[in-house]
């Protein structure tokens, strides 16, 4: 099997976040102690994945590339590409064909964030099967404001519907997908959509009329958190503050996932650029290497 790639997109105008997002990068925000992307990183190693492209503006990129460098070597290599407009989400595949160079991929929103017991097992179902595509369903209450799964009676899936102004279901695509190798090529034939973008829910249609989209759908056992407004990013910093002060534990720490996956040893680990620095965060890492040592 080919090793499946990553990218996620961290470009687009951040329109819903103005004024917050006047002069930077909208996944660059905080939510409680981590930038925004920090969280679909951690999904994609979750997933095994260690090649990763972010793709950004040009105005940002190099933000990006800062921070990056800021984690320093965790065991995954990170690439960088520019989209100079927003052409759409299925455009990042098609910018993507050289780095992927025919692997199958997993794209993700830079401001999509996950959490869910039993997430990583999911993660590894889709990454396994590298024919057809995954997407993940998630129950909302404002499903008009997403790409909408329709199930047939044998809950199979016959369609989605982007913003739906009718009901169809409560069942949102969330920003997580999954494709085989032939994503770039399918993604090369879609024409932009009435708001100039190739769809990403285009490009998922192509893959039901092939008969090969699947969908995992997150039940309530998950949180699939929407941190691209002010108020969802405000409740999901809570909700992340909520968990971490109560378990005394950091969700999608990359460091720690790394270490975890053996991807680095203890050793490197301590060297890392936010070890021991004064930060809570830095602190935590600190502990987990003291743990780990106390384990040996
Ligand atoms: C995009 C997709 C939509 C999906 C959503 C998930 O919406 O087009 O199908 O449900 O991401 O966050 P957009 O953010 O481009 O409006």
């Amino acid at each position: 099997m080919t090793k499946r790639k990553g990218i996620i997109m961290a470009g687009g105008s951040g329109s819903r976040m103005n004024p917050i997002t006047n002069a930077v990068s909208k996944h660059l925000l905080q939510v409680y102690d981590k930038p925004m992307i920090y969280y679909p990183i951690s999904t994609l190693m979750l997933a095994g994945i260690r090649e990763i492209l972010i793709i950004s503006t040009p105005e940002h990129i190099g933000l990006y590339k800062n921070l990056i460098k800021k984690i320093g070597k965790i065991g995954v290599d990170f690439k960088f590409h520019v989209q100079e407009k927003p052409k759409g989400i299925a455009h990042g595949l098609i910018l993507a064909e050289k780095f992927l160079n025919g692997s199958p991929c997993a794209l993700i929103l830079g401001d999509n964030l996950f959490y869910g017991n039993g997430f990583s097992n999911l993660l590894h179902q889709a990454n396994k099967n590298d024919k057809g595509a995954y997407i993940f369903s998630y129950k909302v209450k404002n499903p008009n404001q997403y790409g909408v799964v329709k199930f047939d009676r044998n809950n199979k899936i016959v369609s989605i519907i982007e913003k739906p102004k009718v009901f169809i279901s409560n069942f949102a695509v969330t920003g997580l997908y999954f494709y085989d190798s032939h994503g770039v090529e399918f993604a090369k034939k879609l024409k932009p959509s009435n708001r100039g973008e190739l769809e990403i829910t285009d490009l998922n249609l192509q893959y039901i009329k092939n008969n090969a989209l699947k969908v995992i759908s997150l039940n309530r056992g998950f949180a699939w958190l929407d941190t691209g407004t002010p108020q969802g990013l405000l409740d999901s910093a809570n909700f992340i503050a909520t968990i971490e002060k109560r378990q005394g534990i950091k969700i999608s720490c990359l460091e720690e996932i790394a270490l975890h996956k053996s991807w680095i040893n203890i050793t490197n680990f301590k060297k890392l650029p936010n070890y021991d620095t004064n930060s809570e965060y830095g602190k935590y890492l600190i502990n987990l290497a003291d743990d780990f040592d106390e384990d040996k």
